[in-house]
């Protein structure tokens, strides 16, 4: 099994800080606002999963699962509360949260398990493409707000239990187009809501001259780049091969790093192996 520690993180995160981003993170902001509601679900799923479960291996990871996808999305909660309340032009953006919690609770209501654990794998083999990418081509060196830490954090626990939903899924039920089909139409579903989030935040954003720190410049454009969107692409790719499995994945070398900075900055750490 992989080391999956449960960390319990405190972040402060700085209302100016978060005003100045709004410019160049509408898109890290878009996923942010999505995930009290996409973790939840999958959270959801994973519980249902569990009653089926006869292997303890499999079992034991995805209760490790759990623990990690209820800090993160807690912890988003909290900086998405202080950005809805940063101006008075974010009130709406519930609308879009509404949305999208109906959306996962009909999803839970109505379809079957293996749909609902195809899904949180096209999810998941997505974050951890996108969270392998980010931590190569932004780089993790330097300071960072707690507003990046929050972001760093996270992925690096989404790389960590990048085994958990495709091995349950493989132990319940198998085969390769059902997962492949349901999973790509989850990333569209998905990302057309942090789509939409991200569009509605740069759109109303508030009319200020307040600039961006020249350490944040800098990891938005790394982030922008057309090699960083490239790399993107074909890690995404990849995923979609009938041979993808996320146990054999080359992992970044920082990766080591960070999942020791942050047992080592964590209040309390649960159940590391
Ligand atoms: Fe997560
Ligand atoms: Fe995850």
């Amino acid at each position: 099994m992989n080391d999956i520690p449960i960390r319990i993180m405190q972040f402060e995160f700085d209302a100016n800080e978060l005003r100045k981003s709004l410019r160049g993170m509408a898109g890290p902001l878009g996923l942010s606002m999505t995930l009290p509601y996409l973790e939840p679900y999958l959270i959801r799923t994973m519980r249902e999963a569990l009653n089926h479960t006869s292997d303890p291996l499999v079992e034991a990871e995805v209760r490790q699962f759990i623990g990690q996808e209820a800090q993160h999305f807690r912890q988003h909660r909290q900086l998405n509360d202080l950005l809805r309340n940063c101006h008075d032009g974010y009130a709406d953006i519930k609308q879009i949260e509404d949305e999208m919690e109906a959306d996962y609770q009909r999803f839970t209501a109505t379809k079957s398990l293996k749909f609902n654990l195809a899904y949180a794998e096209g999810f998941e083999a997505a974050t951890c493409a996108l969270a392998r990418n980010s931590m190569k081509y932004m780089g993790t060196d330097g300071e960072m707000s707690d507003i990046t830490k929050l972001f760093m954090w996270h992925l690096t626990e989404e790389i960590e239990h990048r085994t958990v939903t495709f091995n349950i899924y493989k132990h319940l039920y198998g085969g390769y187009f059902y997962r492949l089909f349901v999973g790509i139409y989850g990333q569209y579903h998905f990302f057309r809501y942090v789509y939409r989030f991200a569009r509605f935040i740069a759109q109303n954003q508030p009319r200020t001259d307040e600039t961006q720190s020249a350490g944040m410049r800098k990891r938005n454009r790394k982030r922008r780049s057309p090699k960083a969107a490239f790399a993107l692409l074909g890690s995404l790719l990849a995923t979609y091969l009938p041979w993808y499995d996320p146990a054999n994945l080359k992992l970044p070398d920082n990766v080591v790093r960070l999942s020791e900075k942050f047992s080592l900055e964590a209040l309390e750490t649960r159940g590391a192996s």
